[in-house]
């Protein structure tokens, strides 16, 4: 996945497209360019590293627009200098950014080359410019419709043309594409993040959209040359949402914003007077509840383990069999959609591809799509057409943190509100809410004991390998605590349930593996007191994260929580990991928001 940027107006390009592309990082940051387009010439500067490598080069400041740039998460051809974007075709004359995969981009490229084309990178992208320069058309939005005729695979393109001065022409299919509105000047992006300085009004383009941008103004088509009337949505998250404030990193920034983050999932949403949960946006009548066989959960990542925990909270509160899938599995396997199964996919960023395509696979086959997204007027919120905003605001750090939170609990108001359809007591409902409610000021309370999770941290500095353990509701609290210290410290970190240990990974565990084991205060107390020492007899150091000061007499080290209700509690368990994970990879002197060979969201499959 990566991140595209795009300006046409008066003023001065290069600063706006530089700002864009750090806001777009998230997206990737392997290698970036920028080309302008002024009095019929064509200005490209590209680098291998990240935007700040930009900033070395001879850039051409004090140019007005039109103006395109690009910041890269590699899929074809290594991150270098040749392979950065934008490519230009032979003439220097167009230059094309794209986020995507052109699947059928060899074959372009042989028949190219056979017609004499020589390519400067080995991506995959390079074909654009060159279909686009060899279009026989009478403008540059014919150019592109016809080279994207030929094109196979996903993209977000921006094009310029020095021979067709003072437009860019976008589109998409597949990668998001975002047309900022202002006033006598335009903006493109692939997310409002990039472009929410100079306005909040944004248009986003759907799947085989295009567009011709222009200072004053813009059209929009759909591939075919239909014209359409697009209406701009207001984007609720001002600049500062998007700053780091006083934190050192996004990441410890995002997971002190949790309180309040839950507080905004929750809010409005629960209702003492029927002891339930109120989801104006799922469309489910009370009879569509009842008739629900199956509960099935989608998502990537950490997703997918927000939807683990999702699982065990409908089976526990609504009585529905769940499950929860990997959305690329699922995909691919060909699945059997049932009329009675509710589908809910789960996305942070609403772009991750190999979830937008299980969304789309599910509607084509009838299935019944419920979104739990964080990001407003995303694609899969918008394929999914019912759904749950998290409202978490926006998550920059690559490692999710607080959209994990609060999705779990977007997913706990989900099952409340089944639940209370079905068998669930008023009486459980009213804990229920009253333990939601009380989310926030535990959370708050977990982040005070920063310091000394720090401490504890410094047991895997050293580490090459950790295991995770959890049982039940805790097993997907070890799969995301597992997955954070991956993510940011490149620790080999692996989760298992803690009764698997014994048919396999406890071959693994030795003094210099530290384990971390989830021992929550619950009927399942004692069997994780046993797995702790099972581990302990083979001299492997366990961090206990529970409920009680005893966890002391049997774990090295312990994270302790504050209790909340049975079913609410892996959501408690699993804040200290976040922290956990942030100061490993923070002694270890790591990029805790931009680790190596990972991205935000990955519009790719
Ligand atoms: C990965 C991110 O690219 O995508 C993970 O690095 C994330 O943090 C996963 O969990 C799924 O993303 P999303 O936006 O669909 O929740």
């Amino acid at each position: 996945m990566c991140g595209i940027v795009g300006y046409v107006g008066a003023q001065e390009s290069i600063p706006i497209l530089l700002e864009g592309l750090e806001r777009l990082e998230y997206r990737g940051y392997d290698s970036s360019g920028v080309a302008v387009q002024h009095d019929g010439t064509m200005t490209v500067c590209k680098a291998k590293g990240k935007v700040s490598a930009l900033h070395a080069l001879d850039l051409p400041y004090g140019m007005p627009g039109p103006g395109i740039g690009h910041t890269r998460w590699a899929t074809h051809g290594e991150p270098s200098d040749a392979n950065a974007h934008p490519h230009v075709d032979q003439s220097g004359r167009i230059a094309v950014v794209h986020n995507g995969i052109i699947e059928n981009a060899s074959l372009i490229r042989e028949r190219l080359e056979g017609q004499g084309v020589v390519f400067s990178s080995d991506t995959d992208s390079e074909v654009l410019p060159h279909l686009i320069a060899a279009a026989e058309a009478d403008d540059l939005v014919g150019a592109v419709r016809q080279a994207l005729a030929v094109i196979e695979g996903t993209y977000g393109i921006a094009v310029l043309d020095s021979r067709d001065p003072g437009c860019v022409v976008v589109a998409r299919n597949g990668s998001p594409v975002v047309i900022g509105v202002g006033n006598g000047e335009n903006f493109i992006a692939s997310d409002p993040a990039a472009i929410v300085r100079y306005t909040q009004q944004a248009i986003f383009l759907e799947d085989g959209d295009m567009a011709v941008v222009r200072a004053d103004g813009f059209q929009t088509f759909r591939l075919d040359s239909t014209e359409t009337m697009k209406r701009a949505e207001t984007i609720n998250w001002g600049l500062d949402t998007y700053d780091k404030g006083d934190h050192s990193h996004y990441m410890h920034k995002e997971i002190f914003e949790q309180p309040e983050a839950v507080q905004r999932t929750l809010s409005g949403r629960l209702d003492p007077q029927s002891s339930s949960a109120h989801l104006g946006g799922i469309d489910l009548e009370p009879r569509d509840v009842l008739r629900l066989r199956r509960v099935k959960i989608l998502g990537c990542g950490s997703a997918y383990y927000a939807g683990l925990a999702g699982a065990n909270l409908i089976e526990r509160l609504a009585r529905i069999p769940t499950e929860a899938e990997p959305a690329s599995e699922f995909r691919y396997r060909n699945p059997i959609i049932e009329p009675e199964t509710l589908y809910v996919v789960v996305s942070q960023s609403g772009e991750t591809l190999d979830t937008l395509r299980a969304v789309q696979e599910i509607k084509r086959k009838g299935g019944r799509v419920l979104g739990v997204v964080n990001v407003v007027g995303s694609s899969i919120a918008r394929e999914s057409g019912i759904g749950i905003y998290l409202h978490a605001g926006p998550e920059v750090s690559v490692a999710s943190t607080k959209a994990f939170t609060c999705t779990v609990a977007g997913l706990a108001v989900l099952a409340l509100h089944l639940g209370r359809v079905r068998d669930l007591g008023a009486g459980d409902g009213d804990r229920l809410i009253a333990g939601l409610n009380a989310l926030p000021d535990q959370i708050a309370e977990i982040l005070k004991t920063e310091d000394h999770i720090a401490a504890v941290a410094e047991r895997f500095v050293r580490s090459t390998s950790a295991m995770f353990v959890g049982r039940v509701g805790g097993y997907p609290v070890a799969l995301e605590g597992s997955q954070k210290l991956k993510e940011v410290s490149y620790i080999h970190a692996e989760a298992y349930p803690s009764a698997e240990l014994k048919h396999g990974p406890l071959a693994l565990i030795g003094p210099d593996v530290p384990s971390v084991a989830i021992v929550p205060d619950d009927e399942l107390f004692d069997k994780n007191l046993s797995t702790v020492s099972e581990i302990r007899s083979r001299r492997g150091p366990v961090i206990a994260v529970g409920h009680t000061e005893a966890l002391h007499e049997v774990a090295d080290e312990m994270l302790l929580v504050p209790k909340s209700e049975p079913e609410l509690d892996p959501l408690l368990l699993g804040i200290p990991l976040q922290l956990l994970a942030y100061h490993v990879a923070l002694a270890r002197g790591l990029d805790v928001d931009q680790p190596r060979n990972l991205a935000k969201s990955v519009t790719v499959e």
